[in-house]
């Protein structure tokens, strides 16, 4: 089987270059279709979902091309708008082609989105907020047959700022006829750089970064070329194991006004963040200290995307520490994993009780999901001694290459295929 061998326990030291962001790419790909014409991605990361939009993307008839980390889409034919399941099933972002292709072809089949398996991730905000709009949704064997031919001016008020639900109204609205207003709309960064990228194709957006966001339908968008933003995410996770293995790293190019609330929980850790330019450097000199009273909550509160990372370096801070997790109900998959590598943690419903020992110990561990995944690579990193992490293509997923990434911060590590 595989596996990722990891020889930790040393302080980290060197540079790394962050990806680009795959919460931003995701739907910026499912609003390329929009245009019938062509799209230009630079700073595209080449990431396990992003292949598999991209697979989606070509089974509808666009023509899809690399040029290095520049990524080249034809949307100008498309003959199909079936979502093809084998792919859609390894993502949850894959419902967010339910909004670009009702807005490109007035129809779309869907199978249901698959992803990682952290809780329940229903999608009726979606299917409420697009039905609003004048779609009308049926489910259909294991997925979604859905209906829009003439998308209405509406208002819709999401009960909860999802991310996705926001994105889909947002790419259903880009094209149709009227003002579409969007109450209590996630403020993600992601749902900023998705309007950006609209904007530079043509739509009328205002209010991206804010609750209330405003469409005015256009008739047609224009080909466009777009630099992706870097991702918070993979950021966060490097600054988070820089906490958990101390050293001093240099992070090039982290999205510095998206990290604000990793920011403050890293400098209540005791671990020193300094900008400089476009880099961000970071060491710590003495035990990190642990944290009370963290939430993972919507944008601007502490991303649940990291929440993992940080339950991993917490593990490892001084006193105790407590984390509760608003977002997802099932995203405590690690703990199990900690406690074989030494933590000290106990988990009460959505809440973490975490007694920070001095160290941890090399194990073998399994990636039961992204993030979590991405959490086991900074514990291991941190940990005294040799780990195995099995199924890390869930890690894959996320992080273009998390080998090159940690071996350029010193840390041993190799792929072990077998
Ligand atoms: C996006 C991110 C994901 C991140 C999450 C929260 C992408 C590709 N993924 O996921 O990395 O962890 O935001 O920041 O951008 N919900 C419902 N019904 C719905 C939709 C959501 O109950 O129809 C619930 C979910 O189960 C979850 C919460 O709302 O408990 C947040 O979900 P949402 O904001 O929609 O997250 P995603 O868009 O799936």
């Amino acid at each position: 089987m595989d596996y990722l061998e990891i020889e930790g326990g040393s302080p980290l030291c060197g540079e790394v270059c962050i990806q680009g962001s795959k919460n931003a790419a995701l739907p910026i790909l499912s609003a390329a279709v929009l245009n019938h014409g062509i799209t230009v991605l630079k700073n595209c990361p080449k990431i396990i979902d992003v292949k598999n939009m991209l697979e989606i993307l070509i089974g509808f008839g666009c023509k899809v091309n690399w040029e290095g980390d520049t990524l080249i889409i034809d949307a100008t034919v498309m003959n199909s708008n079936q979502v093809a399941a084998c792919y859609a099933r390894q993502m949850r972002s894959s419902i967010m082609l339910l909004g670009s292709l009702l807005g490109r072809t007035g129809t779309a089949t869907l199978p249901y989105p698959g992803g990682c398996v952290i809780g329940e991730r229903p999608i009726d905000l979606h299917i409420e907020a697009l039905r609003k709009m004048g779609a009308e949704l049926e489910e259909k064997g294991e997925g979604l047959c859905a209906c829009c031919k003439k998308p209405q001016s509406s208002r819709v008020c999401l009960p909860f700022p999802s991310v996705g639900a926001t994105e889909n109204v947002i790419l259903l609205a880009v094209l149709a006829k009227g003002v579409t207003i969007l109450n209590n709309a996630a403020r993600e960064p992601e749902i900023e750089e998705l309007c950006r990228f609209l904007s530079c194709m043509g739509a009328k957006i205002q209010g991206a970064g804010t609750s209330q966001i405003t469409i005015t339908g256009v008739e047609t968008l224009h080909d466009v070329e777009f630099t992706i933003v870097s991702d918070r995410i993979v950021a966060g996770t490097y600054m988070l194991m820089t906490a958990a293995a101390g050293g001093r790293v240099i992070l090039n190019n982290p999205p510095l006004q998206q990290l604000g609330a990793v920011y403050g929980a890293l400098r209540c850790m005791g671990v020193h963040c300094k900008e400089c330019g476009e880099h961000l450097l970071l060491w710590r000199t003495e035990r990190m200290k642990g944290l009370k009273g963290i939430r993972t909550e919507p944008y601007p509160g502490f991303p649940t995307d990291l929440q993992s990372p940080l339950m991993a370096a917490l593990a490892l801070a001084e006193g105790e520490s407590e984390i509760e997790e608003t977002i997802f109900e099932a995203r405590f998959k690690i703990v199990e994993e900690l406690l074989r590598m030494g933590a000290d943690i106990c988990t009460e419903g959505q809440k973490a009780y975490i007694r920070g020992v001095r160290k941890l110990y090399g194990a073998d561990l399994i990636a039961k999901e992204l993030r979590g995944g991405a959490a086991l690579v900074l514990a291991a990193a941190a940990a005294e001694g040799k780990s195995r992490i099995l199924q890390y293509h869930y890690i894959e997923r996320g992080y273009e290459n998390i080998i090159r990434d940690l071996q350029s911060l010193g840390v041993m590590v190799k792929k072990n295929i077998g």
